[in-house]
């Protein structure tokens, strides 16, 4: 039986949050940083650890079968490579930054000038966008440093916490596109491992959904029960039991982890007591 060849970064921002996604989905691997690749135990899965920059190739040439990589990086280098899956980590967005003491008024403040990065396509295109010309110059890493040493007026990077930027000196001013880690797939995948890709989405897909919601258990005297159900959906419906103490009941259900702090003023104001709020490892609807 053929094994499917999943991508991971070897090292940086996205590793171990993907190690700890394929933990999460079954797939046990024996990890050894300084191994090339790693067969996982129980699943016809391998891992291979690759340089972040080169997996849209190895994707595009079939050496490997899908990546968890940065949707900035599938942006830049991918042309052609599918997603199967937003993974909801490692969220960034690639802007232009200049120096702080610099008057920006728009891109045209860029026509001419200098513009380091390590996403040349990425700023190409959106220089062509806007009709503005600019030199771009090519830097893998430490780009931040580029206008501080004079080699640019301006540079195009990712950024997550703007930390970089700060300790630099610099000011976002252009944001190009917002990025999170995907799951993304090999045009060239035959039906075999297509298969296996399925059921590693499907594993995903209930990860992520556990990840959204969150599992809440309440008490509620059962004149109120039917009030309170009414603000908690659940997946069907909510599960209604009733207490050893007469009159009582306990309410179970799911709630979005987005809104559980709204709906538990409302649950309080309705009568609900000893509410729990739980975290969901996986959901399968
Ligand atoms: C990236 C990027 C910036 C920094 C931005 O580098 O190149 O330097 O993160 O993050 P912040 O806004 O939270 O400060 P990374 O650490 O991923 O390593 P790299 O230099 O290899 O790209």
């Amino acid at each position: 039986m053929s094994k499917l060849r999943i991508a991971v970064q070897k090292s940086g921002r996205l590793h171990d949050e993907s190690m700890e996604l394929l933990k999460n989905i079954g797939i046990s691997i024996d990890n050894g940083k300084d191994q090339l690749k790693a067969s996982a135990r129980n699943f016809p899965v391998e891992v291979f650890y690759l340089r972040n920059g080169d997996i849209p190739q190895y994707l595009k040439d079939g050496v490997v079968d899908a990546a968890i990589i940065g949707e900035n990086v599938l942006i830049e280098k991918g042309e052609g490579i599918g997603v199967a899956e937003k993974l909801g980590f490692s969220t960034c967005r690639v802007c232009i930054a200049v120096p702080k003491s610099m008057k920006y008024n728009g891109l045209t403040d860029l026509e001419g000038k200098r513009i380091a990065t390590s996403y040349p396509n990425t700023v190409q295109k959106y220089l062509d966008l806007k009709g503005v010309s600019a030199n771009i110059h090519i830097i893998n890493g430490s780009v931040e440093i580029a206008p501080n040493i004079g080699l640019s007026e301006a540079i195009c990077d990712i950024v997550s916490s703007g930390s970089t930027l700060f300790k630099n000196n610099l000011k976002e001013v252009e944001t190009l596109l917002k990025s999170e880690a995907v799951l993304a797939v090999s045009p060239v995948l035959s039906e075999e491992k297509q298969a296996i890709l399925d059921k590693i989405q499907f594993r995903i897909q209930s990860v992520l959904k556990g990840r959204e919601s969150k599992y809440i258990l309440l008490n509620a005297p059962n004149d109120k029960v039917q009030d309170i159900i009414n603000v908690l959906p659940g997946m069907k419906s909510p599960t209604v039991l009733p207490l050893a103490q007469e009159g009582w009941s306990s309410i179970h259900s799911v709630i979005s982890k987005n809104e559980f702090w709204d709906v538990i003023d409302e649950l309080k104001a309705k009568g609900a007591q000893g509410i729990l709020v739980c975290p969901i490892e996986k959901m399968v609807l």
